[in-house]
């Protein structure tokens, strides 16, 4: 049934992936009207007059790209989700960290460096093995588990020979002695709507590399935790990563804001369906959403 009241909706995206083209089926199947705008074609004038939409669902894959994008269109007064607000903290594992220890969430010690010297300070304090990570990055690429200052030396030399200043920070966490798994929670509209189990051979569980999904029950402390670091990062739609320690404690470790959720959905069968919350949720319930942040 078509909606009088439905908001005018733009899917932007430059690949068409298996979740946005299972949010287009939704939006169609409920008769939301909707545009796709290729992430390609996008340029904005300064002196444009509004887009014809209320919102944006952002699911451009580059973060940058869809950082500016949504800096454009809320310029413009369109709810973008995620906000640029969010892709700037949840795309940054430091500004992520920082976000989480204000709120007392709990993730595992860690630190930023600014210099090569001062990481090889930094990852003594942590202890070893260390992780070193890139502040922007994901699919677990360029995540590094090093077991010793030698080779956190060497790792550190490569990022010093990258061009990018980014680059040459150095953002080391605690390792995790965890199961051969990790756990992620997808987070809509402040609710955590389920969590899956991600299994893998190697230390990094990332779907990206191979890790296997299977549903997890969703306790109330998983619940709570990532219903948490999504709020205190800002994303309306939010994919937490945790690792269960060895004592049982749960850790949050980031928070993704470009969720993919195909893994989520093979998990989870026909017993929850990601993108019809996500239309249910942030398209249909965009009226509260914009109550909320005038209340606030
Ligand atoms: N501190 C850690 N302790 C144990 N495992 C970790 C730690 N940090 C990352 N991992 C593993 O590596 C994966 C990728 O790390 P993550 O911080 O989520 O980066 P990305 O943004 O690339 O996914 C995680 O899903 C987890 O399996
Ligand atoms: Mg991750």
């Amino acid at each position: 049934m078509v909606s009088s009241t439905a908001p005018r909706t733009a899917l932007l995206a430059s690949r068409m992936r298996f979740e946005e083209k299972r949010l287009l089926e939704v939006l169609d199947r409920r008769g939301i009207p909707r545009t796709v705008i290729d992430t390609r074609t996008v340029r904005h004038h300064l002196h444009d007059t509004p887009p014809p939409w209320d919102l944006v669902l952002n699911r451009e894959i580059s973060a940058t790209k869809a950082l500016y994008a949504a800096l454009s269109y809320e310029s413009a007064g369109v709810t973008v989700v995620n906000s640029a607000a969010a892709i700037e903290t949840c795309g940054d594992k430091w500004r992520t960290s920082l976000a989480l220890r204000a709120a007392e969430v709990p993730t595992p010690p860690a630190a930023l460096a600014l210099t090569a010297e001062a990481a090889e300070e930094a990852a003594e304090e942590i202890g070893y093995p260390v992780v070193l990570k890139p502040l922007v990055g994901s699919w677990g690429r360029r995540v590094a588990l090093l077991p010793d200052a030698a080779a956190l030396r060497t790792v550190l030399e490569y990022s010093e020979a990258l061009p990018s200043p980014l680059a040459k920070l150095a953002y080391l966490q605690r390792y995790v002695d965890k199961p051969d798994r990790d756990i992620r929670v997808i987070v809509v509209g402040g609710t955590p709507i389920g969590a899956m189990y991600r299994t893998s051979d190697g230390w990094r569980t990332n779907v990206a590399r191979g890790a296997t999904t299977t549903s997890c029950p969703l306790t109330d402390d998983l619940a709570k935790l990532a219903a948490t670091a999504a709020r205190e990062t800002g994303a309306d739609l939010a994919g937490v990563d945790l690792v269960e320690d060895a004592d049982g404690g749960l850790q949050v470790l980031e928070v993704n804001h470009g969720v993919e959720f195909k893994g989520f959905q093979e998990a989870h069968a026909d017993r929850v369906d990601v993108a019809e919350l996500i239309v249910e949720r942030l398209v249909l319930g965009i009226d509260k959403r914009m109550d909320r942040e005038v209340g606030s």
